[in-house]
C-alpha cells in the first residue's frame, strides 16, 4: 500500500506529534455531538471533531445556518494552542439528508437496483458538493453492509446481498466524494461502515434495549417516534440491530470483508466500527479484526472511529475499561458523543496508569492527522461559501431523478398494463403515500427516523403523475381509496412507516391491515390494479400479488417523485433489477441457502420484452 501523503506532509505530522501534549493528543481522539459542546471547549480541549447525529440541525435548518454553525466550530479549533483544524462529520447517507432543501437521493437499496456505478459516482460527487457547501468535510457513508436478515431496520442502507455489487457501488460513491483528489477543495472524507459484518446479526441477539424496563436513554429519547417505543418493541424493534453475528470466519471473509478491501484500495482514510459482535465479542473491542486484519492485513492507514456511544456498551458501568479496551483494540477516535470531558479524563488516566500506551495514542493521532492533512485542512480549513448555491440545485435533482428512474423494479406486469397510457380517460390514485414526501424519503431524512408530509422541498409521486398526464383532472386522487366510481386502472401506493436503525427491526415483514383494506377497496373499483411499494426492504406479499395486475418495487426514492411517475407513464423504461432475493414466506426473510423466494436477485421486467418471470411455486 502506498502511503497517501507526501514526505513533506508526513514530516508535518511527526512535527505536530512531537509538539503536542498528551491532553492535545487525546483531544484529537475526541468527537462530541454538536448540542453537547460548550462554547469555547473546542479551543480549550483541542477537540478533533464535532458531529451532527441524525437530525442534529441548527435552528433554522437552512444550508446557511448549517455553514455558520460548522464554521464556528472550525474557527474555534484554529484558535486552540496547537491549532489543528476540526473535522465536522454528518450522516449524508442519501444526500445531505439532515438539511432542509438538500437533494435527497434514493437510499442504497434503490441504488443497488440500478447496478450503475457511474450514476452512484455522480451521486457521490453531488452529495460532496452539497456537504462541502455547509463546510462539512466528513460523511459517515457509504454503508457497505450486506444484510442477511431482511427484518433488519438498516437493510435499506445496504446496496445489495451481493458483495461484488456492494464493492463496486461503494468504490464509485467513494470516488464521487473524493472528486479530483482528497486534497481538492470539495473532497469529503468517506466513512466506510460498519466494520465488520454489521448485516449478519441474528434476530433476538441484540441487547441494545432493555425490553423490561424501557428507560429511554439519552440517545433513544432523541428519536421522536410517532408510534411510541413500547409499540415498536412489540413489533420487533431492536431485536437484530447491534446484535451478534454467529457466522464463521470463512463467511466473514468471503461475504463481509471484500467491500472494505476494495474501499481501502480506493484510498479511504476512515472506517467506522460496528456496534455488533462477532461470535460473542463486540467489534469495538475486537483487536484481531480492528488492528491485525484491518490495519495489518488490509493495510488500512487511516483512522477508525467508534460508533455513537458504542464503547459504553463494552463494560456497562466500568467506563475506564470501555475506554481502554476500545483504544487498545484499535479505535482511534471515539464518538463519545455527550460527556466528552469524562472521556478525555478517563483516557488520560488509563495512559498514566500504563493501561494504554503512549505509542498507541501516537498511532491513533497519526492516523487522524493523516486524514486531516490528506484533505488539505491545514491549507484550507474552510470551503468556498459560493458552494451554497449548489444545495438542492436543479442539476443535482436531475441526477436524483435519473437514479429514481433506474431504481424502480417491475416485478409483475400482466398484459403490459404498464407503462400507463397518457390517453387513459381516468386514473385512480389511492394511498396517502402517493402524496407524502416523508414516506418516499424514509429514515435519515431531516430527522433520524424521518417523517411524513412535506418535510423538505421535493415532488411527490402524485405531483409527478399529474405532470405526466397532460390533463391533471384525469388523475383522481383518493387517499383512502373509497370511491363509487369505476376506473380502467387503479394505482395503489403503499409505504412502510419511516424508521432508522434498530427502530426498524421487525418480527415479520408484511403489509399492514391498513394496506390490505386499501387494496381491497381499490381492487373493487378498477379493471386493472397497479401496486407501487415504498419500502426499505422486500415485504412478504406472496398471498396478495396474484390479485394485482402489476407490481413495482420503488424502495425509498427520495425527493424526486417525478422519477417514479416518468417510468410508470412510459417516459423512461423500467431497467431496475433486484439487489436482494425477495422472500416467499416469513420463514425466508432471514436468508439461508435453502430460502425460497418469490423472485431472485437480478429479477426485473422491461415491458418491451413483456416476459413475465415465472412466479416461484407458491407453497
Ligand atoms: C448511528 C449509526 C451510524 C451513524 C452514527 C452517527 O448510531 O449507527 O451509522 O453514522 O450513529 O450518527
Amino acid at each position: 500500500m502506498t502511503h497517501p501523503l507526501s514526505e513533506e506532509n508526513r514530516a508535518l505530522i511527526e512535527r505536530l506529534l512531537g509538539e503536542m501534549t498528551l491532553g492535545e493528543k487525546i483531544g484529537q481522539m475526541t468527537q462530541a455531538e454538536k448540542n453537547s459542546v460548550r462554547r469555547g471547549d473546542v479551543a480549550r480541549l483541542g477537540l478533533g471533531s464535532v458531529l451532527s447525529g441524525g437530525g442534529g440541525s441548527p435552528k433554522p435548518n437552512t444550508p446557511e445556518a448549517w455553514r455558520e454553525m460548522v464554521t464556528g466550530f472550525i474557527r474555534e479549533s484554529l484558535a486552540s494552542p496547537v491549532g489543528i483544524p476540526l473535522l465536522y462529520g454528518v450522516d449524508a447517507v442519501h444526500g445531505h439528508n439532515n438539511v432542509v432543501g438538500a437533494t435527497i437521493f434514493p437510499h442504497n437499496i434503490g441504488l443497488g437496483a440500478t447496478r450503475d456505478p457511474d450514476l452512484v459516482r455522480r451521486i457521490g460527487r453531488a452529495t460532496a458538493l452539497e456537504v462541502a457547501a455547509t463546510n462539512v468535510r466528513w460523511d459517515f457513508a457509504p454503508a457497505v453492509s450486506l444484510p442477511q436478515d431482511l427484518r433488519w431496520g438498516r437493510t435499506y442502507e445496504g446496496y445489495s446481498q451481493d458483495p461484488a455489487l456492494v464493492s463496486d457501488l461503494a468504490v464509485a460513491y467513494i470516488e464521487g466524494l473524493r472528486g479530483e483528489g482528497w486534497d481538492s477543495p470539495t473532497s469529503v472524507l468517506p466513512s466506510v461502515k460498519h466494520y465488520v459484518a454489521d448485516g449478519a446479526t441474528a434476530f433476538g441477539t441484540s441487547t441494545r434495549v432493555n425490553r423490561l424496563g424501557v428507560t429511554l436513554d439519552h440517545t433513544l429519547a432523541l428519536a421522536r417516534t410517532g408510534e411510541g417505543m413500547r409499540s415498536l418493541l412489540n413489533q420487533g424493534a431492536w431485536q437484530i440491530d447491534q446484535g451478534d453475528s454467529p457466522i464463521d470466519e470463512a463467511t466473514l471473509r468471503s461475504v463481509h470483508l471484500p467491500p472494505y478491501r476494495a474501499a481501502i484500495e480506493a484510498g479511504v482514510l476512515n472506517v467506522m466500527a460496528s456496534y455488533s459482535s462477532w461470535q460473542g465479542l463486540k467489534m469495538h473491542a475486537h483487536r484481531s479484526l480492528l488492528t491485525d486484519v484491518l490495519k495489518g492485513e488490509l493495510g488500512f492507514q487511516g483512522f477508525v472511529v467508534s460508533d455513537w456511544e458504542a464503547i459504553d456498551q463494552l463494560h456497562p458501568g466500568d467506563y475506564a475499561s470501555c475506554v481502554a479496551d476500545a483504544v487498545n483494540a484499535g479505535v482511534d477516535m471515539v464518538m463519545v458523543p455527550f460527556d466528552y470531558e469524562r472521556f478525555i479524563h478517563t483516557l488520560r488516566a488509563e495512559v498514566e496508569a500504563g493501561r494504554v500506551s503512549g505509542a498507541r495514542i501516537d498511532d491513533a493521532v497519526r492516523r487522524i492527522l493523516t486524514a486531516k492533512v490528506a484533505l488539505g485542512l491545514f491549507e484550507r480549513p474552510s470551503t468556498d461559501e459560493a458552494l451554497l448555491s449548489l444545495v438542492g440545485c436543479p442539476e443535482h435533482r436531475a441526477v436524483a431523478r435519473e437514479a429514481v428512474r433506474k431504481s424502480l423494479v417491475l416485478l409483475k406486469n400482466e398484459g403490459n398494463v404498464l407503462p400507463l397510457s397518457p390517453d387513459l380517460p381516468a386514473l385512480l390514485v389511492a394511498g396517502e403515500a402517493a402524496d407524502d414526501l416523508g414516506a418516499q424519503c424514509g429514515g435519515w431524512t431531516i430527522t433520524w427516523m424521518g417523517g411524513h408530509g412535506p418535510t423538505t422541498p421535493g415532488t411527490t409521486i402524485l405531483e409527478g403523475l399529474r405532470r405526466q398526464f397532460g390533463h391533471p383532472a384525469r388523475v383522481h386522487y383518493v387517499p383512502n381509496g373509497e370511491t363509487s366510481s369505476r376506473y380502467p386502472v387503479g394505482l395503489a401506493v403503499l409505504a412502510e412507516e419511516p424508521y432508522a436503525e434498530g427502530m426498524g427491526d421487525r418480527r415479520e415483514l408484511r403489509l399492514s391491515p391498513k394496506h390490505l383494506a386499501l387494496l381491497a377497496r381499490v381492487r373493487q373499483q378498477c379493471d386493472r390494479l397497479v401496486v407501487v411499494l415504498l419500502s426499505g426492504r422486500p415485504l412478504v406479499i406472496t398471498e396478495q400479488v396474484p390479485d394485482w395486475d402489476a407490481f413495482v418495487a420503488a424502495w425509498l426514492p427520495g425527493t424526486e417523485g417525478d422519477g417514479v411517475a416518468e417510468v410508470l407513464c412510459g417516459a423512461a423504461p423500467f431497467t431496475g433489477r433486484l439487489g436482494f432475493d425477495w422472500p416467499l414466506s416469513q420463514a425466508d426473510v432471514a436468508r439461508t441457502a435453502t430460502s425460497q423466494n418469490l423472485w431472485k436477485i437480478g429479477a426485473g421486467l422491461t415491458p418491451v420484452s413483456g416476459e413475465i418471470p415465472p412466479l416461484s411455486p407458491t407453497p
